[in-house]
């Protein structure tokens, strides 16, 4: 759906140039709901508005749904916009108009009858949880309607393509959810393909099917969400992993720590099997747990333990080679001494 290669943004300022997005070649599937992650400045924003070039390119080309739109001319790149639909954090309402005429602004550019403005404003509003709040201005309103409001109004169009840019940042942690569900469920009953940046990692653990992490207008990883989670490589990712699924263990158990201390990664199924417990009885190995957790991704399990291993060097390497075996990932993280 979205086609991006060697996409790069350079901006010109006073003192020099400074780039904002570099050389990045991304690809974002119909249907899915891809999320870039990376702290402030990293590129995300750039990126995301050279999409529906809000923002053209310095180089290369960008392709939605099939158009390369630095090749069209104004009037057809104004008709492809209206297939991209975009909301941000700070959601831009016009104060001075109420909820519906917001929507029904948006609306204009398609030059439609007044009563067919009037059904499709009260479907939008139906379709986000709003129809009491039509008469309402915005600075009557909490910032989950007034983000509500905003996603009618990128919805007014008929757009296949949904971009967020931080649509959650500025809403607290429940409103957040309940924004999420929203646009999970415009993804799945309006086949709408969202792209959505963000710096927080459980919003793309909640929602996203894929996603690529930023740094310095660069991607440095991508894939699904489930496997960048199982298995991270940069350190930047690890980072951003442990701000929702923290495993830190107070130095002074570590201290406590005799034997090896290895990290057990179980993905899908296997994750509720008992493969510990297997390896504890089938070897002469001690295991004491110092953390645990099974995360639910995309509702796939995945089981992450931490442990430290009691027992002689051999009875060790083979229980941790059997549980490799049982299709497990295991990393030590530190040797015994
Ligand atoms: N209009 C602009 N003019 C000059 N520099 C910009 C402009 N927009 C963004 N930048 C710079 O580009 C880099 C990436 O910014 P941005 O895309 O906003 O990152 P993010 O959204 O990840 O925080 C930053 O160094 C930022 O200062
Ligand atoms: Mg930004």
């Amino acid at each position: 759906m979205i086609d991006i290669q060697n996409l790069s943004k350079i901006y010109k300022t006073k003192s020099g140039t400074v780039t904002g997005v570099d050389n990045v070649s991304l690809t974002v599937y119909e249907g899915e709901i891809f999320g870039i992650v990376g702290y402030s400045g990293a590129g995300k924003s750039s990126l995301l508005r050279c999409i529906n070039l809000l923002e053209r390119p310095t180089l290369g080309t960008i392709r939605v749904d099939g158009v390369d739109l630095t090749s069209l001319k104004s009037e057809e790149l104004r008709a492809a916009r209206l297939k991209i639909g975009m909301i941000f954090q700070h959601f831009y309402l016009i104060s001075q108009k109420t909820v519906y005429e917001n929507i029904a602004f948006a609306l204009k550019a398609a030059n439609l009858p007044k009563n067919q403005v009037q059904k499709r404003v009260e479907d939008l509003l139906e379709m986000v949880g709003l129809s009491d709040k039509k008469d309402v201005y915005p600075s009557q309103l909490s910032g989950g309607q007034k983000q509500r409001v905003g996603i009618a109004r990128a919805l007014a169009n008929d757009p296949k393509v949904l971009l967020c840019d931080e649509a959650t940042s500025a809403l607290d942690p429940t409103t957040t959810k309940s924004i999420l569900n929203l646009l999970k469920k415009i993804n799945k009953e309006l086949n709408i393909t969202i792209v959505l940046i963000t710096h927080e990692m459980n919003v793309v653990k909640e929602i996203c099917n894929r996603m690529a992490i930023m740094q310095e207008g660069r991607v440095i990883e991508e894939g699904s969400v489930y496997d960048v989670f199982a298995s991270p490589k940069a350190d930047l990712t690890k980072e951003f992993i442990e701000s929702v699924v923290s495993f830190e263990i107070p130095d002074v158990i570590l201290d406590g720590c005799e034997g090896p201390i290895v990290k057990v990664t179980f993905r899908g199924q296997v994750a509720g099997e008992g493969v510990i417990s297997d390896m504890l009885q089938t070897f002469q190995v001690k295991g004491n747990f110092l953390h645990g957790s099974i995360e639910y991704i995309q509702d796939l399990p995945l089981g992450i333990f931490i442990m430290e291993l009691k027992g002689k060097q051999e009875e060790i390497q083979a229980a941790l080679t059997y549980v490799e075996k049982r299709a497990a990932q295991v990393e030590v993280l530190r040797d015994g001494i």
